[in-house]
């Protein structure tokens, strides 16, 4: 918002993330944001602050909280949307508008305008979901692939297009709807992108019990454009703050309004996803005669996906914590994700050099596609291990390449 030109205030409880964010520092990885954050602070449109008093002065205020899963429940927890709205709420101005972007159970909006409607009857609301990737956030913020905003009004509408004129004058789509359809636009996206993952990986279970290769299965179904080849990659699935959490919300909400058969198939849709960890252990377990227990297992990959340091249910490490609850000695490589791992796993090992994950690997596990596993040398690394037995959890590595060095090369949906 800075970067289009407006003046633009952070609020945050967090006071730390706050001055980390005044000096310029991000607290989290993505690509190209550091560079960006600075830039704008320089402009002196862009400020940081736990004050809550400041935001009297906004027109337009995005509820961005997370919503992560409840403990104990698949329900999405509402806590920090709830908060940040009431701290919010005294002081929004006449005419201002709090646009939420939260993913949030469908009839959260209708909760919050009614308290808004109470409170603030000078303000109004409005939905507007985000659908940008980690990894490639900026890109998504400035360069969507569409705009949503659910609306009550006509004037906030009007409002939330004049704030996204650049936007719209360069071709983004825009999709004005009622608050609900908005706040369900964004689950059902990630329903079908969780779906989408799951059917590749549910083929690939196919593939290796009937001896196919589901590498080029997605290749051959992506051609047809109904269906497309993106987010058919087989693997070891999905995970992070949001596919996971999300379609198990849409599950517990659902059902509160009767409506659970509709998306019964997500609860499949999420044990496909699960399986495919519990299948990773078990081709590793099988590729190692002396047994888990002792071996030594280097892991590539601890983030969720690569370019980020995100490790919020991660499949590599939850692959990872359970080959060390079998016994084996495992060390954890990733590029930008150890820090985060490392407090969410204290008891795992971690390095930041790949040489040293390998020396005197039994097997590797390729977990998180990161490009510098890409380039890493076959015949070099070869010289590392112990054992060169590669297994590929996202089927992203040249196989042919590792192959002809002499490795024994393991990969998801395939049989090599
Ligand atoms: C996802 C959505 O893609 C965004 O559109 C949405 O805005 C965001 O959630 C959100 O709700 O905030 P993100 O969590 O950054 O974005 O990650 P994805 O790129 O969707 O990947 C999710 C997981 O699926 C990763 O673990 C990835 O490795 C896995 N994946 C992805 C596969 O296993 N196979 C694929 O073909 C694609």
């Amino acid at each position: 918002m800075s970067k289009l030109g407006y003046t633009v205030v952070g609020i945050d409880s967090d006071s730390a993330k706050i001055s980390a964010l005044q000096k310029g520092q991000l607290p989290f990885y993505e690509p190209g944001l550091a560079e960006l954050l600075v830039e704008q602070l320089a402009t002196g449109r862009l400020t940081f602050t736990t004050s809550f008093e400041t935001a009297k002065d906004a027109d337009i205020h995005f509820l961005c909280v997370g919503t992560p899963q409840k403990a104990g429940s698949n329900a999405a927890d509402l806590t920090y949307v709830n908060g940040a709205f009431d701290q919010l709420l005294p002081h929004l101005k006449v005419g201002s508008l709090v646009a939420g972007k939260s993913t949030v159970p469908v009839g959260t909006a209708d909760l919050l305008a009614a308290k808004l409607d109470a409170q603030a009857p000078h303000s109004d609301l409005a939905w507007n979901p985000e659908f940008l990737r980690e990894g490639f956030a900026i890109e998504d913020t400035l360069e969507p692939n569409r705009l949503v905003v659910g609306v009550r009004k006509p004037e906030s509408e009007k409002l939330l297009a004049e704030l996204y004129a650049p936007l719209i004058a360069a071709g983004v789509p825009w999709i004005s709807s009622d608050l609900r359809t908005a706040e369900l636009v964004k689950v059902a996206a990630n329903s079908f992108l969780a779906t989408k993952i799951s059917f590749i990986n549910a083929m690939a279970e196919i593939c290796e019990a009937a001896g196919g290769d589901v590498t080029v299965l997605a290749k051959a179904i992506g051609y047809d454009p109904r269906i497309g080849s993106r987010f058919l990659q087989a693997g070891i699935g999905f995970g992070g703050g949001c596919l996971p959490k999300d379609i198990r919300a849409f599950m517990a909400r659902a059902e509160e309004i009767g409506a659970n058969q509709a998306v019964e198939f997500l609860r499949e849709i999420d044990a496909i996803n699960l399986r495919a960890r519990t299948r990773m252990v078990d081709v590793v377990s099988s590729e190692l005669s002396q047994g888990l227990k002792g071996a030594r297992i280097a892991i590539l990959g601890a983030a969720f996906k690569p370019d980020s340091d995100d490790v919020r249910d991660s499949p590599a490490l939850d692959i990872a914590a359970s080959l060390l609850a079998k016994g084996a000695s495992v060390v954890v490589h990733d590029p930008k994700a150890i820090e985060n791992a490392r407090l969410r796993f204290p008891n795992l090992n971690f390095t930041t050099d790949i040489k040293s994950a390998l020396t005197d690997a039994d097997i590797t596990l390729h977990l998180t596609e990161w490009k510098v596993y890409r380039e890493l040398d076959p015949v070099e690394i070869k010289t590392w291990v112990k054992s060169a037995k590669i297994i590929d959890g996202r089927n992203a590595l040249d196989s042919d390449k590792y192959l002809l060095a002499g490795w024994r090369f393991r990969a998801l949906g395939r049989n090599l």
